[in-house]
């Protein structure tokens, strides 16, 4: 068995000689581990005398502290030199030009709603906020929409658990403001609403315009002079016209549907009409003494338009490709 002085000359020259700290580790086994060299000095200790013991016992230990400094000391000497390797490896070049940063842009979705808000609070037209997780009263009954309307069917609205739904459109936003309010009213109710479809032209989750109009005097005449001014502003063109088309509409009586002039045709961009006395009755607005248009237009059909965009699925798909271009 080696004498203790030759263990420590040879942990010495162990250590020394390696330059990673797994081999490192794999040295220290040979001296500290279970049957290392001076584990192995400190097993003998039992076969000797009793009054030898003690001084064999002290000096095997300070032996021990001296592999294990000599241990940690060779091993902060490699890590001082992997990081000096590291650093010569890796020179920084502080003339190279930077990378520039990535500045993101608002969605094209949201740049449409901020230029509607804009043109409807310039004649007047206050924002308005609904739930986008309402009740079965809020998104049909109060707007007069009955029972049996295919648009109460499961294949056509998302309903969720406690038999609340996702609104299918922003008009009950309409019964919320006249809930809370009396007339004269003017609001625009911009938000998502959320329908069983899902195609080119159509997201289960798209963007609507409300617009409502309550007065002592607010007449077909003026929603329809509403909805030009806003069309010919949005689109900057003059020239642009506007049809009405009969419709039907439960919360509207008359009803139309809203055509603008694009091109040699039409396009179609919204529904209107009058409020229909029945949702007058259930906010408590006197019908006697008040009239109202109401209007909804679809957002994305808007962006559409304006920004020449084909598939409405781009606006969702998150593609940077697609969204830097509006930035
Ligand atoms: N809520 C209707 C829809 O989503 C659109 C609409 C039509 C809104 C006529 C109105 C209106 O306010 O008067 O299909």
């Amino acid at each position: 068995m080696s004498t203790l002085d030759e263990i420590l000359g040879e942990a010495q020259a162990a250590f020394v000689a390696v330059d990673s700290l797994p081999a490192l580790d794999q040295a220290k086994a040979r001296f500290l581990g279970k049957s290392g060299l001076v584990t192995e000095q400190m097993k003998g200790l039992g076969a000797l005398a009793p009054e030898e013991r003690k001084a064999a016992g002290a000096r095997i230990n300070q032996v021990k502290d001296q592999v294990e400094a000599l241990l940690k000391a060779r091993r902060e000497a490699i890590q001082v030199a992997q990081l000096e390797h590291q650093l010569k490896e890796e020179s920084l070049d502080v003339t190279l030009p930077g990378r520039g940063e990535a500045v993101g842009g608002l969605h094209p979705v949201t740049r449409t709603l901020a230029r509607i808000e804009q043109l409807f609070a310039s004649i007047g037209f206050e924002v308005a906020d609904g739930p986008e997780v309402e009740t079965d009263f809020y998104n049909f009954t109060a707007l007069n929409i009955p029972e049996d309307h295919p648009a109460r069917a499961m294949h056509d609205t998302f309903y969720v658990q406690g038999g609340q739904l996702l609104r299918t459109h922003t008009s009950p936003v309409q019964v919320h403001y006249m809930q809370d309010h009396q007339p004269p009213i003017r609001i625009i109710a911009p938000g998502r609403v959320f329908r069983v479809d899902s195609d080119a032209t159509h997201s289960p989750m798209f963007h609507q315009v409300e617009g409502l109009w309550v007065d002592e005097q607010a007449s077909f005449a003026n929603l329809k002079g509403v909805i030009q001014d806003f069309l010919q502003r949005f689109f900057e063109r003059d020239d642009l016209r506007v049809r009405f088309r009969p419709s039907f509409f439960p919360f509207t009586e008359p009803s139309a549907e809203m055509d603008m002039s694009w091109g040699d045709g039409w396009l179609e961009i919204g529904g209107c009409g009058m409020v229909h006395p029945n949702v007058f009755a259930h906010v408590g607005v006197d019908p006697e003494r008040y009239q109202g248009f109401a209007f909804g237009l679809g957002v994305e059909r808007l962006a559409m338009l304006r920004y020449g965009v084909d598939d409405l699925r781009l606006f969702f798909e998150n593609d940077v490709r697609f969204l830097k271009q509006f930035a």
